[in-house]
């Protein structure tokens, strides 16, 4: 009872303090928002000598897979036609060699491609592939953090102490952390970490998709600054990549991050050929488990946010198309004999599997709140990922009405 409450405090005082004295745009980033408000002067239109070099914002990319590199792409297509960015976009990469012997970083320089995690699509040529984190980051004024949630830890503590000015963040990561005083938002530990405001951008974005320019929306979550919410959207938004804010961080981030648990469990309901009508039902009684859990962690968290991208409509197409789903079907298929890690390093290439270890994170959370039995379908999936049950336990549990 006694650490309940503490881990009560903890995640309230967290949801309260981490976010640093709400951010007062820096010149740069105002110039932005001014544009951001009024129809944006574009460089093709009016000339680069629009908005003062000084003046502009610059953005860097941190993290270079998949989303990473969709991101950047949108980004750097924007930044060439809107007078208040700069250019360039830097895009952190965390190096490897290909198995010809040459660094990612180089090739993606040299021929424009992520030809790991991005094949096919060009990124844009003002998009500068940079291996050295601090680096990458040390002008930009807007940082885009879109790396597998399990490094951003390590990410934030490589960066401590190297963010200085007026800098926005926002957070594309879907995931959280457990810490031993609860649950952590990656927004939060960037915010923390790093002293900066953070907003968050989740939706229904299967990378491959959207990189070949099909319709899809997002929704970015924001704190206090709508201006500055408005700034990411234009950032982001493309006549196919349709951006909404939405003031709920908390919402829009459990949203993204609690949907991939959902998408295992669809994949197990693949795997086992169970049908349509069991998927929807998975689906259903996921989406209320998300909504239930993000209001119990975070009283703020708003109804009407689940009705927005991140919520259902990720919901429907992770459970149809995502890697989380098609990675659960083939372990289902297995009887649960292949390992996650195994089929996870067969399947996707480097890419990173997030449902299981968030599974495993919300798990923990369930259990240090005495909570696991008013969550069915997220303590099933992490006890199917773990071996305890088997993958047929995906339907057999009873809904406790979360
Ligand atoms: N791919 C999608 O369709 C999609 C869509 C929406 C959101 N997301 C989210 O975006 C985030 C990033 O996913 P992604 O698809 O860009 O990545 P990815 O899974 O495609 O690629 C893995 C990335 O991690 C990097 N990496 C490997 N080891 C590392 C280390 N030790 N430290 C730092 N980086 C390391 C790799 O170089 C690579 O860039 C995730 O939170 C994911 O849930 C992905």
């Amino acid at each position: 009872m006694r650490l309940r409450s503490f881990f009560f405090s903890s995640i309230f005082s967290l949801s309260r303090s981490h976010s640093p004295s709400p951010s007062l745009p820096s010149s740069r980033l105002s110039s932005s928002l001014s544009a951001a408000m009024s129809p944006a002067p574009e460089k093709s239109r009016q000339g680069n000598g629009e908005c003062n070099n000084d003046l502009k914002s610059k953005v860097t990319v941190v993290g270079s897979g998949n989303w990473g590199s969709v991101a950047a792409k949108l980004i750097a297509s924007n930044a060439l036609k809107l007078s208040s960015f700069h250019d360039e976009v830097r895009m952190w990469v965390f190096e490897e060699l290909l198995p010809n012997g040459e660094k990612l970083t180089d090739v993606i320089n040299k021929t424009n491609e992520n030809v790991k995690y991005l094949p096919g699509i060009k990124l844009g040529k003002n998009v500068v592939a940079d291996p050295d984190l601090e680096n990458a980051v040390k002008e930009a004024n807007m940082l885009v953090f879109v790396t597998p949630h399990q490094f951003m830890d390590g990410i934030c503590k490589k960066l401590d102490g190297k963010i200085t000015g007026d800098v926005e963040a926002i957070s594309l990561v879907k995931g959280m952390e457990v810490k031993k005083e609860g649950p952590c938002m990656i927004s939060s530990l960037i915010s923390k970490q790093l002293g900066i405001n953070c907003c968050v951008l989740m939706g229904a974005n299967i990378a491959n998709e959207i990189a070949v320019e099909k319709f899809s929306e997002a929704t970015v979550g924001y704190r206090e600054s709508r201006e500055i919410a408005d700034t990411w959207v234009q950032l982001f938004s493309t006549p196919y990549f349709m951006v909404t804010p939405v003031h709920d961080v908390e919402g829009v981030e459990l949203c993204g991050t609690l949907k991939n648990v959902v998408a295992i469990a669809a994949g197990f309901v693949d795997g086992l050929e169970m049908g349509n009508n069991t998927k929807a039902a998975i689906m259903r009684i996921g989406l209320r488990e998300m909504k239930a859990l993000s209001k119990l962690l975070f009283p703020s968290v708003k109804d009407s946010t689940f009705f927005e991208s991140c919520g259902v409509a990720d919901v429907i197409t992770t459970c149809l198309g995502g890697r989380n789903r098609r990675v659960a079907e083939a372990f289902a298929k297995s009887g649960g004999k292949r390992s996650f890690d195994e089929l996870e390093a067969e399947m996707l290439q480097g890419q990173k599997l997030q449902g299981v270890s968030t599974a495993r994170e919300v798990y923990e959370v369930l259990n240090h709140c005495g909570w696991v039995e008013m969550f069915p379908l997220f303590s099933t999936v992490h006890q199917i990922c773990t071996g305890r049950l088997q993958p047929e336990a995906i339907v057999h549990y009873r809904d406790h009405k979360a």
